[in-house]
């Protein structure tokens, strides 16, 4: 009788512990209470978990210290599980529910985020920053006017510079960005730009996905951690002082521009949406929006313009195109259309200089099974955009910077599935196709007018800086007049 209890018990213990292991992601062995997390590049962890992916497979399981982490290396499957209603939450990150507050939209879930999601639809609309808008016109000659102040700043400069283009592209990005949002670009002097400016690269750098302090938030007690997080919250400190004396400054006066975000906004609480919108949240949701909307396309056009001047040939070949669809005439916005191989040069940018390695995190808020996958609920969703972008299984020589990629045999542009910069789903980025025009249009009329080069021949350092965005080192290129 005990025999044949000890003999059932041990085969219903071994049968749960392989529906167990059968259920479990791969993935690599971790340490209690640290899981992987010493094992992580400090520099460039995408490059340890795309290892990882390597020899795990497309869906791995991970711990970063306490949190189950799943790892997603593979575009169609990433596209499978952002599509699922189980997965539209966001993690308990330490840096990153510090940065946000659980406010606005990047980082919110629930009712909260779904009002504020359709709020930022309508400001798109309303701006004309979206193609369908009916006001798609003074969003264009906005765009316009930036783009001819950035190739005049370098044309009264002579016909050979030497420059790093950083600071005229943050000003042409911002120009857009705060214009559309708050209805005022700042002056170039504004010493609330530079402030701005300064401490958004800070909370960019301190709160990356990747960072020890969001899985291990009992480390914020060791000096080295403590001064970090003293640090963010000093910059966000500072960039909610701003922003409020910008929300202020909005109210009590006209705008440049037809209508803005918090003018949108206020609309919104004025006509009967008190329960939808609350004016407390207005200062996150403008700082969400400022940061996404500056931080990320300003490291993606500075990428695009290194690679240009690092790849005269691929720069030459854009150039025709736009003499053959412009004939000699500014490229406007209604010629981007037909500019096949410029779009694919800019998404080759996005694959080979991916702006957010690590993606963005989402969470299993409830069991769910993908393509034979079982990602557990309380799962941290890693989206691995650099594994996903140089997976050599699926981009033949990923390290090759080859624009027809994204072409057909007739030279049309395309978006192979594995190419997902912006993402998925419900959630996915709400500012592509902004920034691929605002890319488009200015990297356009910049070739127009000068050839890109390296100073000195010497070549163009890609290695990058992966914060929440995967940033450029500052350096060189050479303008010269054509
Ligand atoms: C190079 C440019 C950009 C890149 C690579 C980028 C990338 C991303 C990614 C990967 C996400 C996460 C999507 C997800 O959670 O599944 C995201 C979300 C978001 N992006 Fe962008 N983005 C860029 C530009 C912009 C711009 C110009 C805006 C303009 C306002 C913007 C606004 C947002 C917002 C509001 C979200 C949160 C959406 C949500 O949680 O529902 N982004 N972006």
């Amino acid at each position: 009788m005990l025999l044949v209890a000890l003999v059932t018990i041990l085969t219903l213990t071994l049968l749960l512990y392989i529906t167990y292991r059968k259920k479990r992601l791969p993935g690599p062995w971790n340490l209690p209470i640290i899981g992987y997390i010493h094992k992580l590049d400090p520099v460039a962890p995408y490059l340890t978990l795309t290892k990882l992916a390597q020899k795990y497979g497309p869906v791995y399981g991970i711990k970063l210290g306490l949190m189950d982490v799943a790892v997603i290396a593979d575009g169609k499957i990433l596209k499978k599980v952002l599509a699922k209603n189980e997965t539209i939450e966001r993690p308990p990150l330490y840096m990153l529910n510090t940065v946000f507050q659980g406010k606005g939209i990047v980082y919110t879930s629930g009712h909260v985020w779904k009002n504020h999601r359709k709020l930022v639809a309508n400001f798109f609309k309303m701006t004309g920053a979206n193609k369908f808008s009916p006001n798609k016109k003074s969003c264009e000659a906005l765009i316009e006017k930036y783009v001819d102040e950035f190739i005049q700043v370098v044309t009264t400069q002579g016909d050979y510079i030497v420059r790093d283009p950083w600071e005229l592209v943050t000003r042409y990005v911002t120009s857009v960005a705060s214009t559309l949002l708050q209805g005022k670009p700042f002056s170039w002097d504004d010493e609330n730009f530079l402030v701005l400016r300064k401490n958004l690269d800070v909370v960019g750098e301190l709160s990356a996905p990747g960072t020890p302090l969001n899985f291990l938030p009992f480390l914020r007690f060791l000096p080295q951690f403590k001064e970090k997080v003293n640090s963010l919250k000093v910059a966000l400190r500072k960039i909610r002082e701003i922003q409020s004396k910008l929300i202020d400054d909005c109210r009590k006066s006209t705008s440049d521009f037809s209508s803005n975000l918090i003018e949108i906004f206020l609309l919104q609480i004025s006509k009967d949406n008190k329960d939808m919108y609350d004016l407390d949240q207005l200062p996150y949701l403008v700082y969400d929006l400022y940061m996404a909307f500056t931080t990320a396309p300003i490291s993606y056009i500075m990428w695009i313009f290194l690679h240009m001047a690092q790849h005269e040939d691929i720069q030459d070949k854009v150039r025709q195109e736009l003499l053959e669809v412009g004939q000699g005439k500014k490229i406007e916005m209604n010629d981007l259309a037909n500019l096949h191989y410029t779009k694919a040069t800019i998404a080759e940018v996005g694959r080979i200089s991916t702006t957010g390695p690590l993606g963005f995190p989402h969470y299993a808020s409830q069991d769910i099974c993908v393509e034979g996958f079982h990602i557990a609920k309380g799962t941290t969703i890693m989206p691995l955009l650099w594994g996903i972008h140089m997976d050599p299984n699926v981009w033949k020589n990923p390290e090759e910077f080859r624009p027809e990629r994204f072409l057909t045999d007739d030279g049309k542009f395309y978006k192979p599935e594995a190419f997902v910069p912006f993402q998925s789903g419900k959630r996915i980025c709400v500012g592509d196709e902004i920034t691929i025009t605002i890319a488009s249009i200015l990297i356009a009329r910049v070739l127009q007018n000068f050839k890109l080069g390296c100073v000195d021949s010497s070549p163009i350092d890609f290695t990058g800086v992966c914060g929440i965005t995967f940033n450029s080192k500052p350096q060189e290129i050479l303008f010269t007049k054509i």
